[in-house]
């Protein structure tokens, strides 16, 4: 018996799971199903990956706390997943104590293997948000075509890469502001100093030739020290010793592998040791998308290995799903949720299946084309799988009582050996299994599958009913012959369709096949037939396609052009300033650049608001001034508490903020208009 660990790479908890996500869980799970009928002991782990900025972006923008953000993605994930029938043993989180755990710990002995190195950085930060931004937040003008809006490191319009500091014009795509660049200390991991152990472990039959030669790519371009920091304020654990820095995501997230291992070791009694010790002899295998290679195949075996962990036994990498061949669209309607497929074509099976006829053990992308999905799930699924017992078991049990013929007695000379077929091929569906190569699992099994209905056809069993009295005998061997053939089938076909196996595993008396072994076992009856599979219809298809479309939607992320947008005085005068008295104002320990200010605003009572002007102010100047106060903003939670509005301030890039006083007289509570 094996142990094998497997994982799919954990969804980012910022999104739903979309039918490119389910390529991935779904040629995994059928992989995990598989070994399971080998009887092999195996673990599914996954998780979601829930730290990093977008996640906190997110949650800002939501007024939830990141916790809560995860907490409810989490569900909705899980739930997608149950109702695709991936067999996760476990779907954990990243944000959890064994993940905080292993991520110190692995942090700290590359830190003792001196592969961790420190060094003063600039970066990009935005002075509104008060924080250093990602590339990806960074937007401006192309350098090289000027187009506009572009992203940090690459141009869409173009083509062109460079870096943020290239830009013309750059804006931070959070505020709008413009970034200044300024000096943070950050951790490195040495994965230049990793080179030759690398070149060993990808060259031996951990990567598919493909990923083998991308790897190859990168070597000669020679590999770089890995930035392992975020400053605050970022969603993550922070790391060892500092109280401003945290692991990057891509530090902790391949650790969540691990850590979800963990928590399931803990419940399960599984010993954990057996399959992460550095002598570890059970396997272990990451199925990814091509898109994250980078990470699975340079930096998790590096940061493993000099850490003391054992390392992947393979990777499997997929490529990318296109849709009706083109890349998923908001805008044509091709961008489809989990959620939205079941709810229009409620039926998960027929996506694995169409996926499964697909998959191979390569990296090139695969498209989902929804008229050959269509044609093909209801020629092959209803029109052939699930047409032999439609076609024959109404016979078996109207005539034979359900009881079907002894193999032995069956005269085999007279027919095609069609049933000794479909368990000699068992081997060889086995190993096209255990390769990842489904799709000529699906062909195989189709072959013989196409052949028990010409043999139908051929042998006409409703024409033999018709006068039992001398055909009784044939038509019983017909009826058996192709019973075998369904059922041996659908054995087959259990890692791709688990729940239509397990409901014709009903026909034969069983709760669910467990083995491919039992190919080879008799059958002396069966139930009753009960519907299987209904044909899919294209209206199914065009109206999950319609409900999908997305209108292009206006951008809400404030660039340098919306500068020059006018507002009519409606706009304005939805604003509501007061002048607000300032009656104290503190420090907040831990806030670089906020004060605390409570305000007195006449009416409308005592507000309390969190102010970025620490950098130019005394918290004791301030107390009795008055001030401008927007009243009417929705109040936002903030790391320090609760802010119930903001006071006005003027600043540039070099000077600021300086705080707005209203003139001699003004009262708190006055509107100002
Ligand atoms: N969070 C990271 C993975 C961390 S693993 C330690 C991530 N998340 S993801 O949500 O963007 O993607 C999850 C998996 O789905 C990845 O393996 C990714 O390649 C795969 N896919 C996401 N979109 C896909 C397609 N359109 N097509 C095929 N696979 C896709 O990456
Ligand atoms: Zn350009």
């Amino acid at each position: 018996m094996r142990k094998i660990l497997i994982t799919s790479a954990l969804p980012y908890a910022n999104g739903s799971i979309h039918l490119g996500h389910l390529v991935e869980y779904i040629q995994t799970d059928i992989w995990v199903r598989f070994q399971r009928l080998n009887k092999h002991e195996v673990h599914y782990v996954c998780a979601d990956d829930t730290h990093g900025t977008p996640i906190m972006i997110k949650a800002q923008n939501e007024n939830i706390t990141p916790e809560k953000l995860i907490d409810n993605v989490h569900k909705e994930h899980s739930k997608d997943f149950e109702d695709f029938f991936v067999s996760f043993d476990n779907f954990y989180s990243t944000n959890s104590n064994e993940n905080k755990f292993f991520s110190e710990d692995i942090f700290n002995k590359l830190n003792a293997s001196e592969k961790i190195t420190s060094k003063e950085i600039e970066q990009f930060y935005d002075p509104e948000k008060e924080m250093f931004l990602p590339d990806r937040f960074i937007k401006g003008e192309c350098p090289k075509c000027n187009a506009k809006d572009q992203y940090g490191d690459s141009c869409e319009g173009c083509g062109a890469t460079y870096s943020p500091t290239d830009l013309i014009n750059p804006f931070s795509s959070l505020s709008g502001a413009t970034p200044v660049k300024k000096k943070t200390k950050h951790y490195f991991f040495k994965l230049s100093e990793c080179e030759k152990f690398l070149k060993n472990w990808a060259t031996s039959g951990t990567l598919q030739k493909e990923a083998e030669n991308k790897i190859k790519e990168w070597f000669d371009s020679g590999l770089q020290d890995w930035d392992i920091t975020r400053d605050k304020p970022y969603f993550g654990f922070l790391i060892p010793g500092e109280t401003d820095k945290y692991f990057y995501v891509w530090l902790d997230a391949p650790i969540g592998y691990m850590a979800s291992f963990k928590n399931l070791a803990d419940n399960k009694n599984l010993n954990f040791d057996e399959y992460w010790n550095e002598k570890s002899n059970t396997e272990l295998y990451h199925f990814i998308g091509k898109d994250i290679l980078y990470f699975h195949a340079l930096f998790w075996p590096a940061t493993l290995n000099y850490s003391g962990y054992r390392k992947p036994t393979k990777i499997f990498a997929h490529g990318f799903l296109t849709v009706n061949g083109e890349k998923m669209s908001k805008s044509r309607g091709t961008f489809i949720t989990a959620r939205s497929f079941l709810e229009h074509v409620n039926e998960p099976e027929m996506l694995r299946y169409y996926y499964a006829s697909k998959l191979n053990d390569s990296m090139v992308d695969i498209d989902l084309n929804f008229d050959d999905m269509l044609s093909k799930v209801n020629s092959d699924l209803v029109g052939k799988l699930v047409n032999i017992p439609s076609r024959t078991f109404g016979f078996i049990n109207k005539i034979y009582n359900g009881d079907l013929k002894k193999l032995a007695d069956i005269d085999f000379n007279l027919y095609p050996n069609l049933v000794n077929d479909s368990i000699k091929i068992r081997e060889e569906i086995m190993e096209l299994y255990e390769q990842r190569l489904y799709s000529q699992v699906v062909k195989k099994v189709f072959n013989f599958v196409e052949q028990a209905n010409e043999f139908i056809s051929k042998e006409e069993p409703w024409a033999l009913a018709k006068d039992l009295k001398t055909n009784s005998d044939k038509l019983l061997d017909i009826l058996t012959i192709t019973t075998y053939v369904f059922r041996n089938a659908i054995i087959y076909l259990t890692p791709i369709m688990p729940k239509l196996s397990d409901k014709v595993a009903l026909l034969f008396n069983q709760d669910t096949f467990n083995s491919f072994d039992e190919v080879e076992n008799l059958i002396a009856n069966v139930n009753k037939y009960t519907h299987l599979m209904q044909r899919l219809e294209k209206s199914n298809i065009d109206n999950m396609i319609e409900a999908n479309k997305v209108k292009e939607q206006k951008k809400e992320i404030p660039g340098k052009d919306d500068m020059n947008n006018l507002i009519n005085i409606d706009d304005f005068l939805k604003v509501d300033l007061r002048v607000a008295k300032i009656i104290n104002a503190d420090y907040i320990e831990g806030a670089d650049s906020l004060l605390q200010i409570k305000l007195d605003v006449g009416n409308l009572g005592e507000k309390t608001v969190f102010a970025g002007i620490k950098s130019n102010y005394n918290p004791d100047v301030l107390v009795g001034k008055n001030t401008v106060f927007v009243a009417n903003l929705q109040p936002r939670k903030m790391k320090f508490g609760l802010s119930e509005g903001m006071i006005l301030a003027a600043s540039d890039q070099e000077y600021g903020p300086f705080i707005l006083y209203p003139d001699d007289g003004a009262k708190p509570g006055m509107k100002i208009k």
